[in-house]
């Protein structure tokens, strides 16, 4: 008869997408995440952010959304160019393209994006321009699944701040950042934990399981 050993839990291979600095990549690089980050990819080659790859020795790639005459076709490469490393997870980090479902089909369910806002507040871009513009006296940042609809999915979490007479979009931003390089890092260990559960739009955190899922060397003989 076998012996009921602890299952080996695998750790998720995490891809990550950004177009500019890249100034998540630091929190979730930087944080144990339940699973390793294994590809950066950009749709520019110029996103400052690759640099953080290849300083941390990360695989990174390049697909150009100049090169393809369709959104659907520049999708269709990006997904080929992901499956290249076999992701479980796919962590949009300041990645600044729509989307078709070209792309959000090919990882349904595995696919999360954060937002500088406080979703369904202000999707699109500006956030922070306009919640000063509305006179919200709360704003923030939201990591939500990713579904067809630009900025809106199951949220996983979300952080507010506090907007001060005296802020403006680049104090709000680096307020917001600050909240972003915390709850990123956060939202992803508990999707490699599969500690989320998706209802509609519902997404609720099982607790932590107390079963042993690692199998040391140790246990196994
Ligand atoms: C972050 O604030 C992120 O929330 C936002 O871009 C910034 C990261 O880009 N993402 C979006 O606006 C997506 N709609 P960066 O790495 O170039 O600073």
């Amino acid at each position: 008869m076998t012996a009921p050993y602890p299952r080996l839990a695998a750790r998720k291979r995490i891809a990550v997408l950004i177009s500019g600095r890249g100034s998540n990549l630091p929190s979730l690089l930087g944080n144990d995440l339940g699973g390793d980050v294994v590809v950066i990819g950009s749709n520019k080659a110029d996103a400052k952010g690759l640099d953080i790859a290849r300083d941390a020795g990360i695989a990174h790639f390049v697909v150009s959304h100049k090169d393809f005459e369709t959104r659907e076709a520049f999708d269709a490469a990006l997904v080929a160019a992901l499956n290249e490393y076999r992701p479980d997870l796919v962590v949009l980090a300041g990645f600044m393209r729509i989307t078709t479902p070209v792309f959000t089909q090919a990882f349904a369910a595995r696919l999360i994006n954060i937002h500088p806002s406080l979703l369904p507040s202000f999707p699109g871009l500006h956030t922070h321009a306009r919640a000063l513009q509305e006179g919200v006296k709360l704003h923030g940042c939201t990591v939500h699944f990713v579904t067809p609809e630009l900025d809106r999915g199951p949220i996983i979490a979300q952080a507010a701040v506090q907007v001060e007479d005296d802020d403006t979009a680049d104090t709000l931003a680096a307020k917001v950042l600050r909240q972003e390089q915390q709850i990123f890092p956060y939202a992803v260990r508990l999707f490699c934990d599969g500690r989320l559960r998706v209802d509609g739009l519902r997404v609720t955190t099982l607790p932590k399981s107390t079963t042993p899922v690692i199998a040391t060397a140790a246990a196994r003989v």
